[in-house]
């Protein structure tokens, strides 16, 4: 792990303000009203708003990312609502996660360094149950555009860390797909996701 890239996340979040805000991402928000609650884990998931929204479902949540400063603030949120979540500070692949394990995986603005992208879907996909649910958004092959025009709306910087439809097919071979797309997106997320982007979705379902 590059120590520039991480020092760049604890410092975000070593503010007192949370960088996305507290509340769930929408797209989230929505895809997981449609399931019933189970054990899901939650990938780079920095200040923890979408982990603990799912905790205050019911869900029994496992959560990741390589900030000990976004663990802190999901942690602290977490007692604010009274719920418990399982989160842990590393890499793929020491995380110790169990395969076939989860019945959903959320991944919202999960931009893993594109060089290491590969092999986290697999190891994901491998900790999905059967018939499990990945619930994805993040900035797509488009939104540099929208970025340029207007800062506000966040994303990374290049090209390769942003996700086209086609990569999300390939990360998640043989699913049941309900959402692929990428389109605009008004997005109102705490002090780094403000205006609109262009944003790629995917919900499916694992096969086998
Ligand atoms: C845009 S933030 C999204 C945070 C959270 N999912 C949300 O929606 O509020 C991207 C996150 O990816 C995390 N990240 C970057 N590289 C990572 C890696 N190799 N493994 C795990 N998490 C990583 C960062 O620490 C950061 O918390």
């Amino acid at each position: 792990m590059k120590d520039q890239w991480l020092n760049m996340w604890n410092e975000r979040y070593s503010k007192k303000e949370f960088a996305y805000g507290t509340e769930p991402n929408v797209y989230f928000k929505n895809q997981l009203a449609r399931l019933e609650p189970g054990k899901i884990l939650l990938g780079a998931e920095g200040e923890g708003r979408n982990a603990i929204y799912a905790a205050r479902l019911g869900w029994e949540v496992s959560a990741f990312d390589i900030s000990e400063e976004g663990k802190n603030k999901a942690l602290m949120l977490a007692k604010e609502h009274q719920v418990k979540i399982d989160y842990r500070v590393g890499s793929f692949p020491e995380l110790g996660f169990e395969p076939d394990h989860f019945d959903a995986i959320g991944l919202i603005y999960a931009h893993f360094p594109p060089d290491l992208r590969q092999q986290y879907f697999e190891l994901l996909n491998k900790y999905l149950k059967e018939k499990g649910q990945v619930i994805f958004e993040a900035f797509g092959k488009n939104h540099l555009a929208y970025r340029e025009k207007d800062s506000m709306v966040g994303g990374p910087p290049d090209f390769d860390s942003l996700y086209s439809t086609k990569d999300l097919e390939g990360y998640f071979p043989g699913f049941q797909i309900s959402e692929l797309t990428e389109s605009e997106v008004e997005l109102s997320e705490g002090l780094y996701h403000n205006g609109f982007g262009s944003v790629t979705r995917f919900c499916g379902l694992k096969q086998t």
